[in-house]
């Protein structure tokens, strides 16, 4: 009886609080709103937050569903991954292409379970709201499935990824299935496998012949009937990326393969103008390298003229 009174005179406070501070204390109310929307702004442009809500594997379905496009971009540490989380990327990947644009290694061959590991826990920790991917790296989930389950497990209690992506479409169709029984979702990888450089012989265009593109089909709804929540298409032609986008309920994520596919994915270093080489399908938005490079040439010319550092950067 008591409890039922007192809920009714909160819920009086609750609605007639703010109105009654509308009418009578107006000016109160806009230097709120004022004083919350300036707060909002420091947190956004400090990193420490966003108005997003963090995505989850239902939501990349249904917008798929919706026909809205999934921005995903693969990048590897903390600074970038809070940019790309106030900027509103839909989805990270800590791709295993950090061996080429961070590590110096010729393909992703060398990348190890540890060095992964070591950038999903900076991207997770600048991009706390964004839903992010971790790429297991070669030879890290083929050799059988229960080393793969237990390293898969890795990345999401050691990395904190939200799920992982292996390469790989029929051949990979159990390993996916027995990962997703476990409640490790997965996005599958086909098309170009950059882990099978060198058992192909190096990195080529797939769905040009129809064998191709119908093993391609083949690969997409083995992955999908496996339980990937998402797969990435690499180096597939257009048409093909087309018809496995138009035929499979899961999202396309295209790189290289063209316009069609539900969303696209870049490496950070290649948009930015930061890799040695920019492949034909990337676009350069900035060219940071050149930027990056005028500023260190400044900042050394001004150490040796003596001009760095001022009497504002120096301390009485
Ligand atoms: O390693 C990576 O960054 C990737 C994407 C390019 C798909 O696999």
């Amino acid at each position: 009886m008591i409890y039922k009174k007192l809920q009714r005179y909160y819920a009086l406070i609750f609605i007639y609080t703010p109105t009654v501070l509308i009418i009578y204390k107006k000016q109160y109310w806009i230097l709120g709103c004022l004083a919350a929307k300036s707060l909002k702004q420091h947190l956004a442009i400090n990193g420490m937050g966003t108005n997003m809500k963090k995505l989850n594997v239902r939501d990349f379905k249904l917008k798929k569903k919706k026909g809205e496009k999934i921005a995903t971009i693969s990048l590897y540490d903390f600074p970038t991954a809070q940019i790309a989380e106030n900027a509103g990327m839909d989805l990270i990947l800590v791709g295993d292409s950090l061996g080429m644009t961070v590590l110096g290694y010729n393909t992703t061959i060398p990348v190890t379970i540890e060095q992964c590991l070591h950038h999903c826990g900076a991207v997770v920790r600048g991009a706390p709201n964004t839903f992010i991917v971790g790429d297991m790296p070669f030879c890290s989930y083929q050799k059988s499935i229960e080393s793969a389950i237990t390293n898969a497990a890795r990345f999401l209690q050691e990395g904190m990824v939200d799920a992982v992506k292996i390469e790989g479409g029929k051949t990979m169709a159990e390993t996916i299935t027995a990962m997703v029984r476990c409640g490790i979702p997965v996005c599958a990888h086909i098309g170009l496998l950059p882990q099978r450089v060198y058992a192909e012989g190096g990195y080529k265009i797939v769905g040009r012949t129809d064998e191709e593109a119908e093993q391609l089909m083949v690969d997409a709804m083995a992955v999908r009937d496996a339980g990937a929540f998402a797969i990435v298409l690499e180096g597939v032609t257009i048409d093909a990326a087309k018809r496995i986008t138009e035929t499979i309920d899961i999202p396309t994520i295209g790189i290289a393969s063209g316009i069609h596919c539900d969303g696209q994915i870049q490496v950070l270093h290649d948009i930015l103008g930061l890799s040695n080489y920019c492949p034909r399908h990337a676009k350069k938005y900035v060219d940071l390298k050149k930027i990056i490079n005028d500023t260190m040439s400044e900042y050394i010319n001004e150490i040796k003229e003596s001009k760095f550092p001022a009497p504002e950067t120096s301390f009485k």
